[in-house]
C-alpha cells in the first residue's frame, strides 16, 4: 500500500500533477473514478507569497478530493519556505510536494524545476528547510537527471530522504529529453532499492497493464499517471480495477464520455466562470473526444465554442450521431 507520512492511500494509483489541467474540477472527477491520490498543478512560490489572486484561486481544494498533494515550485530557499508555510497553514492539502522535474525553460532559467537535479546538496538544503518549516509531509517530484551525462537520481532521492522528505515521485526521463524517447523504468527500480521512503514511479504508463508492469518490474510503491488520464478518467478507474481484480474493463461508451466531459465542464464553470471555463475546456473536450470515430468535425468545432450551451449542443450532437450509427449498424 502507499503511505506517505501518516496518510494512507486507498490504492497505489496517483494522478500526476499537470499544469493547466489538474485544478479542482478535474481532480475531483478523477478522484471519483477511484484515484488513491490526486496531485494539484504546480503553483509558483512567488505567486503565493505575493498573494496573487489567480494563484490564490489555484489553492482551492474540495474536501472530497482528499487525500491531495499540492505542488509548489521556486528557486530560492526563503521564498519556497514561505510559500510552503502558507500552504501548510492555509490550505487543506494533505501533502506538500516540491517540483524538481519541470523542464520548461521559463521555470529552469530561474533556477527552479529540474535545475536542482544537478546538485544533490542543493536538494538536501531546500528539502530540509521546507521540512523544518511545516507540519504536513513533504515530498519531491523529480526527473531522473538533467541530461544523460548527469543522472543523479539515486543521490538526489537519497538527499530527499536524509532531509526528511516522506516520498519521491520519479519520472524516468531527463530534463533534456522533455517528452522524447521512452521513460526509463530501470532507474525507477534502482532508486527504489536505494531509499526506504515510498517511491512513486512515473512515465509512459498508458494502459492498466503498464501500471501493473511498472509496479512489478520496479517494486515502486505507487504508480503515477499523467497524459493517459487526459480526457480519460476511465484510465484511472480501469487501472484501479485491473490492479485489484485482474479484470480489464472495456472503454466507456460515447454517451458516458460526453456525460463526464459535461460534468467536468460544469465543475470548471463553478470554479472559474463560463467564459474562461469554456475556453479552457476546449482542449479537454478534444481529449475526451479522442478515440470516438468520426470526431474530426467535432474536434475542430469545440475550438469555436464560446458558451456552455454551444459546447454542450455540439457534444450531445456527437452522441446522437454515434448512437444512430450503432442503431443503423445493428
Ligand atoms: C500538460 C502537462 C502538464 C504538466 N505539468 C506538471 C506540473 O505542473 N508539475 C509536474 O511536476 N509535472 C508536470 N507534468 C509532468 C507530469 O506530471 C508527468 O511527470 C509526465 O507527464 C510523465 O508522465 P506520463 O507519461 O504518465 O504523462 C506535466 C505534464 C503534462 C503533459
Amino acid at each position: 500500500m502507499l503511505k506517505i507520512g501518516d496518510i494512507e492511500m486507498k490504492n497505489q494509483v496517483v494522478l500526476a500533477p499537470m499544469a493547466g489541467v489538474c485544478n479542482s474540477a478535474f481532480r475531483l472527477t478523477v478522484k471519483e473514478f477511484g484515484a488513491g491520490l490526486v496531485c494539484a498543478e504546480m503553483v509558483s512560490d512567488k505567486g503565493i507569497n505575493f498573494r496573487n489572486e489567480k494563484t490564490m484561486n489555484m489553492l482551492y481544494i474540495d474536501e472530497r478530493e482528499k487525500p491531495l498533494s499540492l505542488q509548489i515550485f521556486g528557486g530560492e530557499k526563503e521564498s519556497l519556505v514561505e510559500a510552503a508555510q502558507f500552504v501548510d497553514k492555509n490550505t487543506n492539502a494533505d501533502i506538500i510536494d516540491i517540483n524538481m522535474g519541470c523542464p520548461v525553460p521559463k521555470i529552469t532559467k530561474c533556477d527552479a524545476g529540474a535545475k536542482w537535479l544537478l546538485d544533490p546538496n542543493k536538494i538536501y538544503e531546500m528539502v530540509a528547510a521546507v521540512v523544518d518549516a511545516v507540519e504536513k509531509p513533504v515530498t519531491v517530484k523529480m526527473r531522473m537527471g538533467w541530461d544523460e551525462e548527469h543522472i543523479y537520481a539515486v543521490q538526489n532521492a537519497q538527499a530527499v530522504e536524509r532531509a526528511g522528505g516522506k516520498a519521491v515521485s520519479l519520472h524516468g526521463r531527463t530534463r533534456v529529453q522533455m517528452y522524447e524517447g521512452k521513460a526509463n523504468w530501470d532507474i525507477i527500480r534502482e532508486v527504489k532499492q536505494s531509499i526506504t521512503i515510498p517511491l512513486i514511479g512515473n512515465g509512459d504508463v498508458q494502459t492498466p497493464q503498464d501500471a501493473k508492469k511498472m509496479l512489478e518490474e520496479t517494486g515502486c510503491d505507487g504508480v503515477m499517471i499523467g497524459r493517459a488520464a487526459l480526457g480519460n478518467p476511465w484510465m484511472i478507474y480501469r487501472t484501479v480495477q485491473f490492479l485489484e481484480t485482474g479484470k480489464l474493463l472495456g472503454e466507456p461508451s460515447v454517451r458516458e464520455k460526453i456525460d463526464v466531459c459535461i460534468l467536468h465542464l460544469d465543475r470548471l464553470i463553478a470554479l472559474k466562470n463560463e467564459n474562461i471555463a469554456v475556453r479552457e475546456m476546449r482542449k479537454h473536450a478534444a481529449w475526451y473526444l479522442k478515440g470516438i470515430r468520426g470526431n474530426g468535425k467535432a474536434r475542430n468545432g469545440v475550438n469555436e465554442c464560446n458558451t456552455r450551451e454551444e459546447l454542450v449542443t455540439l457534444l450531445n450532437g456527437l452522441v446522437a450521431e454515434a448512437e444512430e450509427k450503432e442503431v443503423t449498424v445493428g
